[in-house]
């Protein structure tokens, strides 16, 4: 079980290692776990030049799973944008095919007041949200600024492949099959030709699944039933944008993004895990950060890259106990629980475990 780990910037490194004392931990009990440091995003730039360094590359390519903590804060905001910490990030999901990007959203009964959202609209909510991960608009070309008939023009390219959308569309089915069997495909087929390709191509993998109940959804109406009655989702599936906000939407719905955990796979279940936030650099280096997403990434990629459920539900269960007993770190404490700090919910998980 080789594994790249990737801190990053600001609580990137913070984070990690609670993480990685649950790799140790696990490691103790005779899972063969072995990791080696890369750098990733600003950090990299810093001391490299580049944010996603040929080292790391080597070091990812070579892995069987990545653990990255999160890239990127202001001091990076003014460099040209192929240097910017966020390259590094679609330059490794490229590299390494990761393709699939699994986001749960899961509201734990613990945290039942954290959302925003009335208790009964979220209670017991349990959404796997699948993105396309390196196609879409964010790499379609042509790309760029340019001036025409005197003033500037920006211009992005959305394109999806029959292959790249038949690849995501069967592991949302395979997911779905594990799951309670119902699916929905979220696009815009009504103005964008790419997603209507998209629900075409969904459609036909979904004959191959004929248990799964197939609904598809104009996304604005996506956008807007995630917030009126979220509960009528199980897994979701959609492209690289629309994940990106629908996945961020459905986060808030569990109250702190500080819980949510994600997988990126390639088609053998190579994997890259990380949590769905990013830097934080409002709160770095102050022993604050909720590690509990981070942790619940390693959950995911003893689940999906080495098949170790057993492994993957004891570290699940140590963070259910830890929130029973009322521990809690800023970012999801309420009055009548224990707030603590980063490396002190550390302490708990490793206890619990
Ligand atoms: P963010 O997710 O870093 O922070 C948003 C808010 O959530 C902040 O108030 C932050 O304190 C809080 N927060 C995030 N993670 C937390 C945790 N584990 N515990 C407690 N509170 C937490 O998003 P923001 O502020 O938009 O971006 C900050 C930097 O991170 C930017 O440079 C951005 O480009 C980068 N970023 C990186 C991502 C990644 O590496 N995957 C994803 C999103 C943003
Ligand atoms: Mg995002």
């Amino acid at each position: 079980m080789k594994i790249a780990i990737l801190p990053g910037d600001g609580i990137g490194p913070e984070i990690v290692a609670q993480a990685v004392r649950v790799l140790d931990a696990l490691r103790s009990d005779g899972l063969p776990i072995e990791y080696e440091y890369g750098v990733l995003g600003g950090g990299a730039v810093d001391a490299t030049g580049s944010p996603y360094p040929e080292a790391t590359q080597k070091l990812a390519q070579a892995a069987d799973a990545i653990l990255l903590g999160a890239v990127g804060g202001p001091q990076w905001d003014n460099l040209p944008r192929e240097q910017r910490p966020e390259r590094g990030l679609l330059g490794i999901r490229k590299q390494l095919g990761v393709f699939a990007n699994l986001r749960p959203a899961v509201l734990y009964p613990e945290l039942a007041n954290a959302s925003t959202l009335k208790p009964e609209v979220v209670s017991g909510l349990d959404i796997m949200i699948i993105r396309e991960l390196v196609g879409d608009i964010y790499f379609g070309e042509p790309r760029g600024i340019e001036t025409r008939n005197g003033e500037r023009v920006g211009y992005n390219t959305m394109v999806y492949s029959e292959s790249e959308i038949r690849r995501i569309a069967k592991v949302a089915f395979e997911t779905a099959m594990r799951r309670n069997r119902k699916l929905c495909s979220v696009d815009k087929m009504n103005v964008l030709e790419a997603t209507q390709l998209w629900r075409d191509v969904v459609t036909e993998v979904g004959k191959d699944y004929p248990q799964v109940e197939l609904s598809h959804m104009l996304v604005d109406n996506a956008a807007m039933q995630l917030v009126r009655n979220p509960k009528q989702f199980d897994v979701m599936v959609t492209g690289n944008m629309f994940g990106d906000i629908l996945s961020d939407e459905a986060s808030m719905l569990t109250g702190s993004i500080g819980m949510l955990p994600s997988a990126s796979l390639d088609a053998n279940n190579k994997g890259l895990y990380e949590p769905c936030h990013g830097s934080a650099p409002d709160i770095a280096g102050k022993n604050l950060a909720n590690p509990l997403a981070t942790i619940l990434s390693v959950a995911m990629m003893l689940r999906y890259s080495f098949a170790k459920e057993d492994a993957a539900q004891r570290i699940e269960a140590a963070v259910k106990s830890v929130l029973a007993q009322g521990l809690r770190t800023a970012d999801i404490f309420e009055a009548g629980t224990e707030k603590i700090s980063t490396t002190q919910m550390g302490d708990a998980v490793l206890a619990a475990l």
